[in-house]
């Protein structure tokens, strides 16, 4: 089968592109733009030639997207590529809609032009906002987006929607909980976590640490959007969840036994504004139609993720610079509590 992927210099990119890489039969084109969150790095290994290529572009870009489907020949656009963290979005909403709205029509356009046949729209389940308990949100819970970046995803999957119900391109939109795994930027809670841990620095929890999200990891959700490419129909919406729901506090508290460092690294910090509660999913759906299912167990999951980290400090080292150390004083200095 033969790929466009964009986005996969990123985490979970990048994960599906090393997954393509072990299949003999794939074939991906990526386009990446490399932002402050996409490196090169991520892809070490995996050599340009017949089977990949890389290309440095925008999603915006209309001739360059164009040229990347004739290029590529694509059975399948997977997107990925998007400005992803919600606490970036609070400081600077407008480079999430240029990417998230603009970036995804652009790819949409030129899909339906040049007649590809499937897209798959790589979005969260942030677009259902904060869900109150026993609650789960099934495909058909209303969206109710609550910060820039959840507002941007829920108008790109109705968009991607609409080119399946106008146009008749095959879309599938897949909305995943909160990821983990090797190669996460460190601006995601676990990353952020592991790492300033790491570093002995102080680990900054957004209010009473009480809010909660189901984790999925990475390798997890790559396997379900091939599920859902496979298996799954044009037309409908996959949610993907990790069937692992844990407030945020037990989740620093297990990386801190796990490092050997102690409680007292972590640090209140005044809350996100529009911070959503809770996130709580149903996959029910994708399982039923595809057989997929997570085989992550948490614990398991979270000690890879700190193997790796440990193993990778040079990589950590180097994002962790330059443009981070602009984010970081802008999003958490005079926060503490
Ligand atoms: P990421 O921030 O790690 O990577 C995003 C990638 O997109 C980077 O490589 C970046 O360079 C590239 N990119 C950004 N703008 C671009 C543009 N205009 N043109 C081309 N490339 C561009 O993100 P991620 O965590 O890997 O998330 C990937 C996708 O999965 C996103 O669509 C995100 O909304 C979705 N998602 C993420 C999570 C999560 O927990 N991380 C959960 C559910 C869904
Ligand atoms: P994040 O990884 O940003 O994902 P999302 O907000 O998209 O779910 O955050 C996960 C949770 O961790 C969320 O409830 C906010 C919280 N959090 C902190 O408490 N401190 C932090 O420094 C970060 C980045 C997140």
């Amino acid at each position: 089968m033969r790929f466009l992927v964009t986005g996969g210099a990123g985490f979970i990119g990048s994960a599906f592109v090393r997954m393509l890489a072990a299949r003999p039969d794939a074939h991906v084109v990526n386009i990446d733009k490399l932002t402050y969150a996409g490196n090169p790095e991520n892809l070490a290994g995996i050599e340009q030639g017949e089977r990949y290529r890389f290309l440095h572009g925008d999603i915006c870009d209309a001739k360059l997207v164009n040229a990347a489907i004739e290029e590529a020949r694509p059975d399948a656009i997977v997107h990925f590529a998007a400005e992803s963290h919600v606490d970036r979005s609070i400081l600077s909403p407008e480079p999430v809609f240029e990417t998230n709205l603009r970036g995804t029509l652009t790819l949409l356009e030129a899909a339906r032009l040049k007649k590809v046949p499937r897209f798959l729209h790589v979005s969260t389940d942030e677009v259902y906002g904060s869900i109150e308990s026993p609650h789960e949100a099934d495909e058909n819970y209303p969206l109710r987006a609550s910060s820039p970046y959840s507002a941007s995803k829920a108008g790109s999957d109705l968009l991607a929607l609409s080119y399946f119900v106008t146009y008749k391109l095959a879309v599938t939109v897949t909305r995943a909980s909160n990821n983990y795994g090797p190669h996460q930027f460190p601006e995601k809670l676990i990353p952020l976590m592991i790492s300033n841990a790491m570093e002995d620095k102080p680990l900054p929890i957004y209010g009473d640490g009480m809010q909660i999200r189901d984790w999925l990891y990475v390798d997890d959700h790559c396997r379900a959007i091939l599920a859902a490419i496979e298996r799954g129909k044009p037309g409908e919406i996959y949610n993907i969840g990790g069937s692992r729901a844990l407030p945020n506090i037990e989740v620093v508290c297990k990386i801190l036994a796990a490092l050997g460092k102690p409680q007292s690294l972590m640090q209140a910090v005044k809350d996100r504004p529009g911070h959503d509660r809770r996130y709580a999913l149903s996959s029910e759906k994708l399982m039923r139609e595809t057989g997929w299912k997570p085989e992550m167990p948490f614990e398991q999951g979270l000690q890879a993720t700190i193997d790796w980290y440990r193993a990778n400090s040079a990589w950590v080292a180097r994002v962790k610079s330059g443009e981070y150390l602009h984010y970081y004083e802008q999003n958490y200095s005079g926060r503490a509590i």
